[in-house]
């Protein structure tokens, strides 16, 4: 299966009279893995809900396979979504269910697949997630981390074209959204799906995604490649990527300007940008990521109107991935030092697992969520989410070969046929400011 080009462009919801954003124009490309960062609040799965034609938004259109999902005919919106795998937050599976049935669900109910059909794909997924065996499991009896590993085996039973995850890492300690981070670089690698993943996970928006947006102020601030909001100067990207008290992001979203202001003039004598952190690589036997090469083709074609620093970023990247043949190169240094970092569970990640339990109950408990998306029929929320249950041993848990790395770098081709497409506002920075100049 491979992915789809997903183009939005001047989407806006409301709910009444309360906007929620406006505005909204990007592309996702085919196959590559986006990341979509916000504060609390901002929308982000309002955003998602509306992508797969949940939720309607009053303006503008999404674009999969030449049909606007906003326009179409019902039947048509059926069939596209169709296109789509959703993890959910906290997996949403059946709590009363063992694991092997809330993955064979969404082909029993969508499909008129065999049993012995069923059991071959609920196998092949549960394995490729690192849950082969543990099918007769209850989610009640499993860990966090293996409810959203289970969440998104059900997730790719259709094999969807296009997978969302709504915050797969809140929740789970570092080290457990390390592994889940891989799984998930190895797991586009194997299916070229387009991803799009919401989080306010530092660490996974600085290792993840090929492509990061971030929504703030009821706007899609920015859009586009990793390196561009990674080495961004704005106050906003600088606050959220430090996850900083001082900055223009207050608790309620809002700060009052004079104090924004004056925490501002503060921040400027504090550190910049944390240090750009190499995207992780698919692990040792996985294949290719076939995007890797659409995306380098497609970065290099728009490469003159993004800001110098981004451009460095993007060369300093090639330079360590070409020169990646050989052992011993800097590249595989840089890996080998990151992976300690990982491992380490130093990642800097403050507010990644606390915050994410605050988040509005709109999740799981929104009366338009009732419908499901095709296949991921969203069953009732298993049992509460309880962070304390999260067991400080990882063994169990852990396949054992994710997040290893091999140490020698990949090296990219730059052959490969590409999508040129492109968002209209791909890099038009807060208030419509294009560009910096750094
Ligand atoms: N079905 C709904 N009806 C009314 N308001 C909603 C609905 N779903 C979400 N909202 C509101 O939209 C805003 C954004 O919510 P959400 O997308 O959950 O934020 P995020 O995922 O970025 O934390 C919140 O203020 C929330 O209360
Ligand atoms: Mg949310």
């Amino acid at each position: 299966m491979t992915g789809v080009e997903v183009k939005v462009e001047g989407l806006s919801k409301s709910f009444g009279r309360a906007n929620i954003w406006s505005d909204v124009t990007l592309t996702l490309p085919p196959g590559e893995v986006s990341v979509l960062l916000g504060p609390s609040g901002t929308g982000k799965s309002v955003f998602l809900k509306t992508l797969i034609g949940l939720l309607k938004p009053e303006q503008g259109s999404i674009v999969i396979h030449d049909t606007d999902l906003v326009k179409c005919s019902e039947s048509r919106l059926y069939d596209l979504r169709k296109l789509f795998g959703v993890l959910f937050q906290d997996g949403a599976l059946f709590g009363s269910m063992n694991l092997y049935d809330n993955i064979a669900f969404p082909l029993r109910e969508h499909t008129k697949k065999s049993e012995t059909q069923i059991r071959d794909i609920v196998a092949e997924k549960m394995d490729m997630v690192g849950l082969a065996g543990d099918e007769g499991k209850l989610p009640g009896e499993i860990s966090g981390g293996m409810r959203k590993r289970a969440g998104l085996a059900r997730a790719l039973v259709l094999d969807p074209e296009i997978i969302l995850f709504d915050e797969p890492d809140s929740g789970l300690d570092p080290v457990r959204t390390a592994y889940l981070n891989q799984l998930i670089i190895d797991l586009n690698a194997q299916t070229d799906s387009t991803f799009l993943i919401v989080t306010h996970d530092i660490n996974t928006a600085q290792t993840v995604p090929d492509n990061i947006g971030m929504l703030y102020r009821k706007h899609l601030a920015m859009f586009g490649p990793r390196e561009v909001l990674l080495t961004s100067d704005d106050p906003v990207v600088a606050q959220f990527l430090n996850g900083r008290r001082q900055g223009p992001i207050g608790m309620s979203e809002e700060k009052d300007t004079a104090q924004a202001e004056r925490e501002m003039a503060e921040a400027g004598e504090l550190d910049g940008l944390p240090e750009m952190k190499d995207q992780l690589e698919t692990s040792p036997g996985m294949p290719d990521r076939a995007a890797v090469h659409r995306r380098r083709e497609r970065v290099e074609g728009m490469m003159h109107e993004l800001p110098q620093a981004a451009q460095d970023a993007i060369r300093r990247s090639y330079a360590n991935s070409d020169g990646g043949d050989a052992g011993g190169s800097p590249w595989a240094e840089n890996r080998e030092r990151e992976q300690v970092t990982v491992v380490a569970g130093s990642a800097p990640a403050p507010e990644a697992s606390e915050q994410t339990d605050v988040v509005p109950a709109t999740d799981g408990s929104a009366p338009t969520e009732a419908v499901p998306a095709s296949g991921q029929a969203e069953p009732a929320a298993a049992d509460d989410e309880r962070p304390t249950d999260v067991h400080p041993r990882i063994t169990e848990e852990v396949a054992p070969d994710r997040g290893q790395e091999s140490g020698g770098g990949k090296a990219e081709g730059g052959a490969a046929e590409g999508g040129a497409a492109e968002g209209r506002h791909s890099f038009r920075l807060f208030g419509g400011r294009k560009g910096q100049d750094s």
